[in-house]
């Protein structure tokens, strides 16, 4: 093999973004004496939920965002967690919401994603919000793909008139990602493939990415064979084994074919929270207009 594939450390490009945003929330303090805030409500005592709500509040913390935390019983009604809802959306301190998935099986989430207030949605979840991304006129971008799309701007990956294959058809990722590429802007432009597990003879269609996206949730999916010499690898998976967190993608052997490859942990991970973040001080500048 010739070739060894540029790592792209999303952990050093969220950094930047962090150390950047936590001058712009100064500025926004100092201009309309109101401090940005997030209100994280978590339902139940998921572990996995307790991690990722800790990090997105230590990280509001680092950049001078406050976050508040609504912790809910695990046997919590539909009914009393609509009820906090529509309290946070009429509180004026608050200019996020972020309602931690995965819910107790007794509460619908789709029902609880409609009932977030769509300007202060800072997952974009609300079909609002999804529908305004849809038309390109979005309010948020949706954390995870807009962190993709981040990685690509700062490593200098033109997506214009590249061909785009992203894997997964997730709502969170896979669909929202296609489009963002494939939309008429600066960060789109691209002519976009999207697969899923019922699409036929997959590689075929990789191997033809220039920017190939992988959000399958199936360790080390993406091989070398699957992989355009010289193509951008973005590994959004995140997959717990007995070797540790393991991405969608064999990173070694296609860090051999690849020209730009991210990691995991420490490609698109940090960017997520990273973009929370952003949509929060976006919710606030909206807000207090
Ligand atoms: N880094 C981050 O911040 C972040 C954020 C969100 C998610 N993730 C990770 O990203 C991964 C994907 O998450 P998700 O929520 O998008 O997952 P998901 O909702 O489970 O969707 C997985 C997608 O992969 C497709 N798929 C499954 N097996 C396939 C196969 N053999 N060939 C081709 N496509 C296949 C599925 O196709 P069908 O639609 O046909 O079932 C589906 O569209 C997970 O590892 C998750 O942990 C990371």
């Amino acid at each position: 093999m010739t070739t060894t594939a540029q790592t792209i450390d999303g952990k050093q490009i969220a950094k930047e973004l962090r150390s950047e945003l936590a001058e712009e929330v100064i500025e926004f303090i100092q201009n309309n004496s109101v401090v940005p805030c997030l209100a994280a409500v978590l339902v139940g005592e998921d572990p996995a939920s307790e991690v990722y709500v800790r990090n997105k509040r230590r990280a509001c913390e680092h950049v001078g965002i406050e976050s508040q935390l609504h912790r809910l019983a695990a046997d919590t009604s539909q009914d009393d967690l609509l009820k906090r809802i529509a309290k946070l959306n009429k509180d004026e301190k608050v200019h996020g919401i972020l309602v931690q998935l995965p819910l107790p099986p007794q509460i619908d989430s789709d029902q609880v994603l409609l009932a977030i207030s769509p300007a202060k949605d800072v997952d974009a979840f609300h079909p609002m919000n999804v529908g305004r991304l849809l038309q390109g006129n979005p309010r948020f971008l949706p954390c995870t793909p807009h962190g993709v799309l981040h990685l690509l701007k700062r490593t200098g990956i033109e997506t214009a008139g590249k061909h785009a294959v992203v894997v997964g058809r997730s709502d969170i990722v896979g669909k929202p990602l296609a489009i963002l590429l494939s939309a008429k802007s600066p960060s789109g432009n691209a002519t976009v493939t999207l697969c899923h597990s019922r699409t036929a003879d997959l590689a075929s269609h990789t191997r033809q990415a220039d920017i190939l996206i992988a959000a399958i949730g199936i360790p080390e999916f993406i091989t070398a064979g699957m992989v355009k010499p010289g193509a951008t690898v973005i590994d959004v998976g995140v997959n717990r084994t007995d070797a540790g967190l393991v991405g969608d993608v064999a990173f070694d052997e296609v860090a051999q074919v690849a020209g730009h490859i991210t990691p995991v942990p420490g490609g698109v991970g940090p960017m997520t929270i990273a973009m929370l973040l952003l949509n929060t001080l976006e919710a606030a500048r909206a807000l207090e207009r």
